[in-house]
């Protein structure tokens, strides 16, 4: 049950490396959490509240999205502070390979659904001067072969923070963090079947690690706390130095 008078925070992708990391450091800074995902609830999770979404069908289905955002406010006692979209979906493959709805649920899950949690929100983030943290990625900016369909919807969502930023204006503010390699499933993935290339990434860094999900959680707790009140409409790296780093053989 929530907690009358205490900040509520709702995180898209709960039970995925992140958002584990997200749900524990806003739930132990003394949030309401309520967290989502396609999954169900992981027995360890400790939140205010859970509802299993399909983000991809949530964007697709306006029926169900109502549906959704009914429980959800439900779910949030009809007040919101924090609306982390940190969901996402990574489908590996180039020209020759990615579908058409390989595609769709890219920009479904990554893009359109973090739009339109904000817009059926908007009423409630707003109404408590809170804040949306969109979870981007590196690939925003820079990219690698067989990522073109994650790195689009990446650097749209960067696009749709700077947008939305001067939309919204002094009504809700909204950000995104944009990491590079951070330690989870979705990261372990990229490199199946590669263990030496991914001990390679650790040292490409110029902090010489690769990132811990704690660190965005923090970083989002920092964001959220509004303390920094003008810090709107930023997409902010946290990538270890590796995007100020030239790649040259010589
Ligand atoms: N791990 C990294 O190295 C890294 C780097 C940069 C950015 N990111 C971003 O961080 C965020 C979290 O990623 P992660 O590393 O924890 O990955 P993850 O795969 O562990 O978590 C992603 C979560 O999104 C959920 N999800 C996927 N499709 C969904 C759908 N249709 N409906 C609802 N939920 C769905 C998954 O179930 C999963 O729990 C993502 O936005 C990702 O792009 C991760």
């Amino acid at each position: 049950m929530s907690t009358p008078n205490r900040k509520t925070a709702l995180i898209t992708g709960a039970t995925g490396g992140i958002g584990r990391s997200l749900v524990k450091v806003f739930h132990d800074a003394g949030y309401d959490v309520v967290a989502t995902d396609i999954t169900e609830k992981p027995s360890d999770l400790r939140c205010t509240g859970y509802q299993k979404v399909d983000l991809a069908r949530y964007a697709q289905d306006e029926t169900y999205a109502t549906e959704i955002n009914d429980v959800l406010l439900y779910i949030l006692k009809r007040r919101l502070d924090v609306l982390i979209n940190n969901a996402a979906i990574q489908i590996l493959g180039g020209a020759d390979t990615l579908t058409r709805h390989d595609w769709h649920t890219t920009l479904e899950v990554n893009l359109l659904a973090p739009f339109l949690l904000t817009q059926a929100f908007l009423p409630q983030v707003s109404a408590a001067k809170g804040s949306v943290i969109n979870i981007g990625s590196i690939h925003a900016r820079l990219t690698k072969k067989n990522f073109v369909a994650y790195a689009t919807s990446k650097a749209a969502l960067a696009g749709m923070t700077r947008a939305l930023a001067v939309d919204l204006g002094p009504r809700v503010r909204i950000n995104a963090i944009e990491p590079a390699a951070i330690e989870t499933d979705m990261l372990k993935m990229g490199f199946e079947g590669k263990a030496d290339l991914y001990a390679q990434l650790g040292s490409s860094h110029p902090q010489q690690r690769i990132g811990q999900p704690i660190e965005v959680a923090r970083l989002a707790l920092a964001i959220a706390s509004g303390d920094i009140e003008f810090l709107h409409g930023a997409c902010i790296s946290l990538d270890g130095g590796i995007g100020a780093r030239l790649f040259d053989p010589t």
